[in-house]
């Protein structure tokens, strides 16, 4: 892994030139890093629906996509100029898509090493090594974040069953284990409930090789996520806060404005800014949080990326989180933020597209009683597997009352 620093903005220029890349092809160089202008191609590393609605966004600002990914007839492969059918982590197949991008991003952050060093070196890589590096582990977030000066939940790392126990003791349970790398949508994570469990826990966790972390178990009331952007003048701005609920450790629903007071909206965006300008983010940085009943704010983690519970900014904010990052990492001016209309955002798993196909014809589907108006989104993908994640819906409604009553009517989320 290249250490490469991008934090402000002598970093960047520095990155520039390591790359080779200054003033080349579309590329502008300025005191802050080039300007990629539509017409060129942006190249993305990972074919899912986040480089999908990447690449819908960026077309339409006129910019050509190519995208690498595995699976033929990707979500991004379907909407992008070309898709490079390899493992993210075929190194030949990388070098390809250096050769034909003049920028490249990426839409997940586990980034084999080999491939993030050869693009480092033979791309145009504005989010740079750093970001991947540090949010691809949970303890070296951790440090990142409280040195942007934001308060996490107490953590140790762990490195013995016995330590474990230890450190339970000392934290008091519930408690939750997780591996330092490699989890999501809530894998990767044990919540240990007492001492008994913490020989299990440990045995379990240590056998994906990974390291492992134990934080102090948050009494939320909510959990909340804002998503910031920086460019790399050093410009940053939060989308607003995002009150998220879980269903089976995966997104359900993104509620937005989230029903918080105003200050703590504020205090949450302020924080994302805050750890995006601390570690020099160039893109996206999605920043997840956990408020407390007595109001105390604390960051569970980050992602530097598009996010899922961004998802509604698509037609409710003056500008998406997908137009933002394309802005970000091409070097234009961000867009504004703004929310224009209350929206709830609700996923759509396996289970629930049938059931949201047929209630498209249905009277209840453009409520006028209501006055909602459900956007949708479907990503492409061949198989409706149990909770895999298909598509979104974006309810616009004059308050999310009324949109979160159109999803209890339509009745396609009961399966859970
Ligand atoms: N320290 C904690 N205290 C309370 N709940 C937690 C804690 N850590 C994680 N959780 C719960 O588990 C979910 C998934 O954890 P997270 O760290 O965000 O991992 P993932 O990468 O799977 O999203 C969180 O959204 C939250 O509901
Ligand atoms: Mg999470």
């Amino acid at each position: 892994m290249t250490d490469v620093d991008v934090n402000g903005n002598s970093g960047m220029s520095e990155m520039n030139e390591m790359n080779g890349n200054s003033g080349q092809l579309n590329g502008k160089a300025t005191g802050f890093g080039k300007v990629i202008k539509p017409g060129a191609t942006i190249g993305i590393l990972g074919g899912g629906q986040l480089g999908r609605m990447l690449t819908l966004a960026g077309r339409n600002m006129g910019y050509r996509f190519v995208t690498l990914d595995p699976t033929e007839d990707s979500p991004c492969g379907q909407v992008a100029d070309e898709q490079i059918v390899a493992g993210y982590d075929h190194v030949i197949s990388a070098r390809k898509l250096a050769e034909q991008a003049e920028v490249i991003t990426y839409e997940f952050e586990n980034v084999d090493a080999q491939v993030t060093e050869l693009l480092m070196k033979e791309a145009y890589v504005p989010q740079g090594s750093q970001l991947l590096y540090t949010t691809q582990h949970r303890i070296r977030e951790k440090k990142a974040i409280e040195a942007a000066g934001a308060p996490v939940a107490p953590y140790e790392e762990i490195t013995s069953a016995a330590q474990l126990r230890e450190v339970v003791e000392r934290f008091g349970t519930p408690c939750v284990l997780k591996t330092a790398t490699g989890g999501y949508d809530g894998k990767g994570q044990w919540v240990i409930r007492s001492l008994d469990e913490t020989q299990e826990a440990f045995d379990t966790l240590i056998k994906s090789g990974a390291e492992l972390v134990l934080e102090q178990f948050i009494h939320f009331d909510k959990e909340l996520s804002v998503i910031a952007a920086r460019s790399p003048g050093g410009e940053v701005k939060a989308f607003p806060a995002a009150e998220n609920i879980h269903v089976n450790n995966i997104l359900h629903l993104s509620i937005v404005p989230a029903r918080i007071p105003a200050s703590v909206q504020k205090e949450a965006e302020e924080l994302a800014v805050r750890i995006a300008s601390s570690m020099g983010v160039i893109g996206l940085l999605a920043v997840e949080l956990f408020l407390t009943p007595d109001g105390q704010l604390y960051v569970n983690e980050l992602a530097p990326r598009p996010h899922n519970s961004g998802h509604y900014t698509m037609e409710s904010c003056r500008t998406s989180q997908f137009e933002q990052h394309i802005r970000a990492i091409c070097n234009l001016p961000l867009g504004s933020t703004e929310l224009m209309t209350p929206v709830v955002m609700v996923n759509l798993l396996g289970q629930h597209v049938d059931p949201l196909l047929e209630l498209l014809d249905q009277p209840g589907f453009e409520d006028e009683e209501l006055g909602v108006s459900a956007k949708i989104h479907l990503y492409g993908k061949h198989e409706a597997k149990h909770n895999r994640k298909m598509g979104h819906v974006n309810l616009l409604a004059s308050d999310t009352a009324r949109a979160l009553t159109w999803i209890e009517r339509s009745a396609i989320w009961e399966s859970k």
